[in-house]
């Protein structure tokens, strides 16, 4: 999928990063050069990358708090089997059979911390193709009756570029402390 400016993470990730209990795992899915696990280590959580191409994590790759996965996602095994994480992460990326594991996959307590482009992105350039653009409300549908929603947007936004996104965040709990839009 292309995608544009991977260096910073996501402000929306950064902002709600803190729903994830402190010093709980996080996993990052289809994590590219891992800028999230990097903010995630800063913040003292340890991590699970997995992608299908790990060459670009860097100096993660050395980190001994890192466990790193190279799968492909989209085979038809989801290779964490059982396992839950205090947080999920996922953005820029969709292959809508793996959301209903990537929210099964949120630990009693956790959070899943989703963004990427959604419906309306045909305008702005790719991706452009239906498969990869959530529909309006997906990710509050694929949430009902199991996360707890504390935020959610569907809309254009105008940095790293010009997109319509849709990111949601989501606890598995009966009530999340909403951060601060500085935190
Ligand atoms: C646009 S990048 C997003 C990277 C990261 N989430 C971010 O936002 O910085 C999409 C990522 O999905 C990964 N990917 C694509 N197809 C995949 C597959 N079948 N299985 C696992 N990862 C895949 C790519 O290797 C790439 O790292």
């Amino acid at each position: 999928m292309p995608h544009a400016a991977l260096d910073q993470p996501s402000a929306w990730v950064a902002r709600f990063l803190g729903l994830v209990p402190s010093g709980g795992r996080i996993l990052d899915v289809a994590a590219g050069g891992g800028r999230h696990t990097r903010l995630a280590r800063a913040r003292g959580y340890t991590a699970t990358v997995v992608d299908i191409d790990v060459a670009g994590l860097g100096e993660l790759r050395a980190d001994p708090d890192m466990e790193i996965l190279a799968a492909d996602l989209e085979a038809g095994v989801w290779p964490l089997g059982e396992r839950r994480f205090a947080g999920v992460i996922v953005t820029n990326y969709l292959h809508r059979p793996l959301v209903p594991l990537l929210v099964a996959a949120v630990a009693d307590g956790g959070a899943l911390i989703y963004e990427t482009f959604a419906d309306g992105n045909q305008a702005f350039g790719k991706p452009s193709n239906p498969n990869f653009l959530l529909k309006p409300g997906e990710l509050l549908d694929a949430v009902r009756g199991h996360l707890t929603v504390v935020a959610y947007e569907h809309g254009k936004i105008e940095t790293p570029r010009a997109a319509v996104v849709q990111r949601i965040a989501a606890v598995r709990a009966a009530v999340g402390t909403i951060p601060r839009p500085s935190s």
